[in-house]
Order: structure tokens, then sequence, then C-alpha cells
């Protein structure tokens, strides 16, 4: 994509991104409609939908051979990443939002034939707006965020997981996630895969690891952690597929190879 392309529709994301997030905090008190989806925990709020939604309609509407993968059904069908994809998760976090209304983000990646250009993930009630265009380093508002931390060890490190991967499991050898949770500093899971991918980013915290987790959950912190010289793959080393649900390794190049190499066995 050239310059000038991509710092146009990257103006026109921020714009939305920023609009979006200020609608959700002027009506986060009023009472919300909530429905479940594959599961009892699995949940989804109107807002979700009607944030994707607005996402939909002006990427259409200014855009319209731009394609969107998203969430909650206002996306194309793709079987391909070819032109510009907008991947979008309007609200990462539910959870947290339906519960806590905070600690959930707007998560937008952009992508030019399957390569990551441009990423905005937005801490909607703190108002932090991490973002990225691919060439020009990764920001959290207007400060750039430094290269990733080269000399942290695991024992110096704090990973983000699951704790229900270190109890007994269909997907991943947990006597060995046992081992690497003893081994590092100390573990988080904070509930939403954007703001743990913009907390790797920023550097306070060194590795992340999940059992599944969607395109939308994933496009934008892949290019924010790519652009400070991070690393994310799926959980065994191999290559994302944007068009599924994946494994996710993602943090710092210094620990991810010992991770990946001595800690997790996938089942
Ligand atoms: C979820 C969050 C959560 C992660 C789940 C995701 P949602 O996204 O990112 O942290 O563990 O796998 O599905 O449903 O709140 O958009
Ligand atoms: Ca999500
Ligand atoms: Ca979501």
């Amino acid at each position: 994509m050239d310059q000038m392309k991509r710092d146009e529709i990257y103006q026109r994301a921020k714009e939305w991104v920023l609009e979006a997030g200020e609608h959700i905090r002027d009506v986060i008190d009023e009472p919300l409609t909530i429905d479940t989806k594959s599961n009892p925990n699995d949940l989804v709020t109107q807002m979700d939908r009607n944030t994707e939604e607005f996402f939909a309609k002006k990427i259409k509407g200014t855009f319209p051979k731009h394609k969107l993968l998203s969430e909650e059904g206002f996306g194309d069908n793709l079987d391909n990443l070819d032109g510009t994809v907008w991947i979008i998760d309007p609200i990462d976090g539910t959870m947290n939002f339906v519960h806590q209304k905070r600690n959930f983000a707007i998560s937008v990646g952009i992508y030019q034939d399957g390569v990551g250009e441009i990423a905005f993930i937005y801490n909607v009630m703190e108002d932090v707006l991490y973002h990225a265009k691919k060439g020009d380093g990764s920001y959290k508002d207007d400060v750039k965020l430094p290269k990733l931390d080269k000399k942290v060890t695991l024992d110096q490190s704090i990973l983000l997981i699951n704790s229900l991967w270190s109890g007994e499991n269909k997907r991943i050898n947990h006597q060995k996630i046992q081992n690497l949770v003893r081994k590092v500093r100390g573990t988080r899971s904070y509930g939403s895969a954007a703001l743990e991918f913009a907390g790797i980013a920023e550097g306070i915290l060194d590795g992340y690891i999940s059992m599944k987790l969607y395109p939308w959950d994933f496009a934008a912190g892949v290019i924010l952690i790519e652009e400070v010289g991070g690393t994310t793959t799926q959980a065994n080393g191999d290559p994302l597929n944007f068009l599924i649900e994946n494994t996710v390794f993602s943090g710092n190049i210094q620990v991810a190879r010992e991770i990946i190499d001595n800690y997790i066995e996938l089942k």
C-alpha cells in the first residue's frame, strides 16, 4: 500500500474508532440487551452489534471496494485476504464490558493482500489509543513505544495465560504449563485479547498464550507487536491463519522460542 493511501485510510479509521468509543462512553450506564452465543459465558450485547454496524456502514460508504472481516455478522464472507481488508472486533472483552463496564477495547486491523498496514486498539473507558502504521512503529496515544527489551529472561517475565490451561484439559499439556507458570515471575489474565496484545507492545507484559482466538481478536495486535519487534504465531510457532480460529503465542522474541520449544505441547 502506498503511503498516501495508508495515511488516508489511517485518518478515517482513527476518526471512526474515536467516534465509536465516545458513543460507548456516553451510553455506558444505560441498560444493556445481553444475549449468549456459543455457550452461556459467551456474551454479546446490542452494543457489540451496533458498533460493528457503525464501522460496516462507514467503511462500505467511504471505501466501497474494501472488505470487512468481523465478529458479529456485518462483515463479508471471505475465503482469502486479497485487497484491502478491515478486520474488526467492535468490543473485545464483552464479559468485562457487561460485568465491569471497563477493560474492553475496539480492535481494528487493516490488511493489504494479507500484509498488516494499520492497527488501532482503543481502551474505550480509559480513552487510551494504541495505534500503528506499517514501518512507522507503534504508539500509545502520542508516545512512540520503544522496541521490546531484548534482554528479558523467562524468570523475569510476566505471562498472560488463562488459568484453565494449567489444569487437565483437551488442548495442551497442562503439566508443562504448570512448569512454565512456576518458571515465570508472574501470570495475568485480563479478559481482552486486544488489551493483552497492547500490553505486550507496551513492554509491560512479556508473553501471551491463548488456545482459541479469531482473526478479529488478534489482527490489530499482530501489527502493534510486529512494529516493536515482537512476534505472534500459532502456539506451536507456525504462522497464523487469518481466516479461521487459531491457538496463539505472542511476545518478546527473547522468550518466545524458549516457551514454544520447552513448555507448549499441543494435544
Ligand atoms: C474474547 C476476549 C478474551 C479471550 C476470548 C475472546 P470477545 O473476545 O478477547 O480475552 O480470551 O478468547 O473471544 O468475545 O470479548 O470479543
Ligand atoms: Ca474478541
Ligand atoms: Ca467481540
